[in-house]
Parts: C-alpha cells; sequence; structure tokens
C-alpha cells in the first residue's frame, strides 16, 4: 500500500507561509496556462493550487480538482471548480479532455502509477501537457513525506515512459522538489 497523506494534516497544505518555499514564480510560468484552458488538478487534496489555477484561466475555464479522499475534497470551496471524488487508477473522463494536467506531491501516492499515468495520457489533449511536481529523495524532511516514500526523478522519468508519455526533468534550485512535464508521445507540444 502507498503512503498517504494523512487528511486530518490537510490544513498544514494550506498553511499561509506554504506559498514562501512554494518556488511558484519559477515554475508556474512554465505550465502556460491561459484563458479557456482546461485544467485538472489531480490530487487537489484542500486545493491549495486552485486559486492559482483559476486566476491564470481567468476570465474562464475548466477547473477540476480531483482527489482519492471526499474529507479533502470537503475542504475546497465548489463555486469556482468542480470537485470530483475519483478512485486511484481509472479516470472518469473522456478521452482527450484536458490541456494540463497537474500533479503536485501526489505522483508518491499513486498505488499503480504506470497505470493512473496511462490514464492521464489517455485524457490529456493531444497537444497536452502533464506536469508533475514532486518532493525530491534527496531533500531531508520536513517538510514533505518521509525519504523512503520519495520517487526518485529517473524513476518517475521511467514510469512516464512505460506510459507512453514524452517526459522531461526540471530540477529547479534550490532542489527540494523536482519538476516534470510530460506530453504523450507523438503529441504536438
Ligand atoms: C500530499 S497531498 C497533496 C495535495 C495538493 N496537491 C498539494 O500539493 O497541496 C496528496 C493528495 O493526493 C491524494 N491522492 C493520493 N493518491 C491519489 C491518486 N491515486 N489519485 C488522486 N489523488 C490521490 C491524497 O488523497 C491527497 O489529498
Amino acid at each position: 500500500m502507498a503512503y498517504k497523506f494523512p487528511p486530518e494534516s490537510a490544513p498544514r497544505l494550506l498553511d499561509l507561509d506554504r506559498a514562501a518555499g512554494e518556488e511558484l514564480e519559477q515554475w508556474w510560468p512554465l505550465l502556460t496556462l491561459k484563458p479557456g484552458q482546461r485544467v485538472l488538478d489531480l490530487g487537489t487534496g484542500p486545493g491549495f493550487y486552485l486559486p492559482y489555477i483559476v486566476q491564470s484561466l481567468t476570465p474562464g475555464g475548466l477547473v477540476v480538482a480531483a482527489d482519492l479522499s471526499m474529507e479533502m475534497l470537503r475542504m475546497i470551496d465548489p463555486a469556482t471548480v468542480l470537485r470530483i471524488r475519483i478512485p486511484e487508477t481509472a479516470l472518469p473522463f473522456k478521452n482527450a479532455t484536458f490541456d494540463r494536467v497537474l500533479a503536485a506531491h501526489v505522483l508518491h501516492e499513486f498505488e499503480e502509477p504506470v497505470a493512473r499515468l496511462r490514464e492521464i495520457r489517455r485524457v490529456l489533449r493531444p497537444d497536452g501537457q502533464l506536469w508533475i511536481w514532486d518532493w525530491h529523495p534527496r531533500h531531508i524532511p520536513p517538510p514533505g513525506p518521509p525519504t523512503a516514500e520519495r520517487v526518485d526523478p529517473s524513476r518517475a522519468l521511467s514510469w512516464c515512459t512505460h506510459a507512453k508519455l514524452t517526459a522531461r526533468l526540471v530540477e529547479p534550485d534550490p532542489p527540494g522538489r523536482y519538476l516534470i512535464c510530460a506530453i504523450p508521445s507523438g503529441g504536438t507540444s
């Protein structure tokens, strides 16, 4: 069984000081979010990234906040986003639905990473992008999950390849986390 973030600790994910350590100014622009896009925040938790996504899509677009945990989803205001409880591996969306999928701090919690990534690939448009933002095993917690639960970026890239995603690694400085951009193999991004 994969490690799962305890929902009772969710308030920590909305900590006002968190934004400073997120290095958002370094990597958020890389997502090239634009008005009109459809964005899936997979493993949204209590929705830390949702205001940033909504703002980037303003004046309009579709934001879907998806998580396994109803407890997490209940913490999200449904006024601006669509909240959906999803199962561990399958995704309840049609093929080629999303322009962007954000998987922040969730890859290391997937029970079946390659199967989940295949599903993400299926729901991405041919020119869509998956952005994975996760803890580097090199970084000593806290914050973040125990080091043994973290996924090395080379392993994450290999999972992407097995899921027929073409992926590249961006390692920010300081090196606490890593960012992966993956596109459907043969895609047009
Ligand atoms: C550490 S929290 C991260 C939440 C949010 N992305 C953030 O960075 O603040 C991980 C979340 O992923 C969810 N999760 C775990 N496995 C998942 C899966 N296979 N599919 C979707 N969500 C999952 C958990 O329920 C939890 O809410």
